[in-house]
C-alpha cells in the first residue's frame, strides 16, 4: 500500500517556495494516498535557535499548514519530537550510513561553510530524515528539488539496512511538482528562510506588493519600451505558478512585445497571488484564534503516528537482536 511522508522545519514562516514546491502537493495527495506530514523540530535544532522561538514557530507552522489545506481528518499532521522513535531509528540508521556519503551532501557543505563550529547533528541530518520516512515505511516523498540528494541517500541507507537485516523498508522516491524550485525575489538564489528573500504564505497584500515591486525582472528591460524574454524572468515563473493559462499566455506576449511594463506585469501577478492566498490568510487568522483546534489536530496526529512508529520499531528491534 503506498504511503506518503514529508516534513518541514519550523525554522521560520511557511513561504511560497515551500508552498509551491511541496505543501500544495501534500494538500492534493492527502485525498489520494495515506499521508504523514511532520513538523520536524528535531531537524530545526541542528542550527542555532531560541527554545521559545522554536515553540512559537512550531505552532505557527501547524496553523499555516492547516490554513493551506492540510486536513487532519485525511492526513496525519504531527510534531516530530512527540514521537521519540524518530531518534531511535536515526541512531540505528547511523550504524549503516557511510560517513563519506554524509560529507558529500551539498546541504551539509553549505551549512557547515556558514558556521564556525560544526555540530554532528548537521552532518547526521539526512540520517534522521531517512528515519522519519522509514518509520512509517513510506515510499513516496513529495518535496522540492533541493531534497533530491537527501532522498538518494535515504534509499542507500534503506538498501543497506534491508541487505543486512532482511527486506522490510521500501526505498522512498521523491514526488516533485512542476514548481520544484522557486527562486527568491532577487531572482538569483533559491527562495529560502535563511536568505531572507521570501514571500510568506500569510503575508498581507500590501506587504507582498512591497516585495514584488522592486523584485528582479529581465535585466534587458531597462526602458518601458524594451522588449523582454519572459523565460529568464522570475516574475513570469511566478505567473506560471499563480495565474491562469490564459493570463500566462497574455503575460508572455505583453513582455515580448513591450506591451506592458514590468510594473503592470507585477500588478497582474499580485492579483493572481491574492486570489489564491487570501482564503489561506483568512483561515490562518481564524485558526490562530482557536488554539484548541490546533492542539487537537497535533495531539490526534501524534497518537496515530506513535502507533505505527512503535509497531515498526518492534520489528526493527527483533531483526537486529535488540531485545
Ligand atoms: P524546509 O523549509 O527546508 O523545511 O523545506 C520544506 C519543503 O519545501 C521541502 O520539501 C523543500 O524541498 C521545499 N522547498 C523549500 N524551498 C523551496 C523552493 N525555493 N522552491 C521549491 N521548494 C522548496
Ligand atoms: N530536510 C527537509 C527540508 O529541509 C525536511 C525533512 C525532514 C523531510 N525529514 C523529512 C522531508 C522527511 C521529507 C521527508 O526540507
Amino acid at each position: 500500500m503506498p504511503r506518503i511522508f514529508s516534513g518541514i522545519q519550523p525554522s521560520g514562516e511557511l513561504h511560497i517556495g515551500n508552498y509551491l514546491g511541496a505543501v500544495k502537493n501534500w494538500v492534493v495527495l492527502q485525498h489520494e494516498i495515506e499521508s504523514f506530514i511532520c513538523i520536524v523540530d528535531l531537524h530545526a535544532i541542528t542550527l542555532e535557535y531560541e527554545p521559545d522561538a522554536l515553540r512559537r514557530r512550531t505552532r505557527e507552522m501547524a496553523v499555516s499548514l492547516l490554513a493551506a489545506g492540510i486536513d487532519p481528518t485525511r492526513a496525519t499532521l504531527f510534531v516530530q519530537s512527540r514521537v521519540p522513535e524518530h531518534t531511535e531509528l536515526a541512531w540505528i540508521f547511523n550504524t549503516v550510513t557511510p560517513l563519506g556519503e554524509l560529507e558529500r551532501q551539498t546541504q551539509f557543505k553549505e551549512k557547515s561553510a556558514r558556521q564556525e563550529s560544526v555540530n554532528a547533528g548537521i552532518l547526521n541530518y539526512p540520517v534522521l530524515q531517512a528515519a522519519d520516512i522509514s518509520l512509517y515505511r513510506a515510499d513516496t516523498v513529495p518535496v522540492g528539488e533541493d531534497q533530491l540528494q537527501h532522498l538518494e541517500l535515504s534509499r542507500e541507507i534503506v538498501r543497506r539496512w534491508n541487505n543486512r537485516f532482511g527486506e522490510f523498508f521500501p526505498e522512498p522516491r521523491a514526488r516533485l511538482t512542476p514548481t520544484r524550485r522557486i527562486m527568491g525575489l532577487d531572482g538569483q538564489t533559491k527562495m529560502s528562510k535563511s536568505l531572507g528573500n521570501t514571500i510568506g504564505l500569510m503575508e498581507e497584500r500590501d506587504a507582498i506588493w512591497a516585495k514584488l515591486r522592486p523584485a528582479m525582472t529581465d535585466p534587458a528591460r531597462v526602458r518601458r519600451t524594451d522588449p523582454g524574454n519572459p523565460e529568464i524572468c522570475n516574475i513570469f515563473h511566478l505567473h506560471k505558478a499563480f495565474s491562469s493559462p490564459e493570463t500566462v499566455r497574455h503575460v508572455d506576449l505583453q513582455c515580448r512585445t513591450a506591451g506592458w511594463g514590468c510594473i503592470e506585469c507585477k500588478q497582474v501577478l499580485l492579483d493572481s497571488m491574492d486570489r489564491e492566498l487570501a482564503p489561506i490568510r483568512t483561515r490562518g487568522v481564524e485558526l490562530a484564534g482557536h488554539p484548541e483546534r490546533v492542539d487537537q489536530a497535533l495531539g490526534d496526529g501524534a497518537q496515530t503516528a506513535q502507533r505505527i512508529a512503535s509497531s515498526t520499531m518492534t520489528t526493527v528491534r527483533e531483526r537486529m537482536g535488540l531485545t
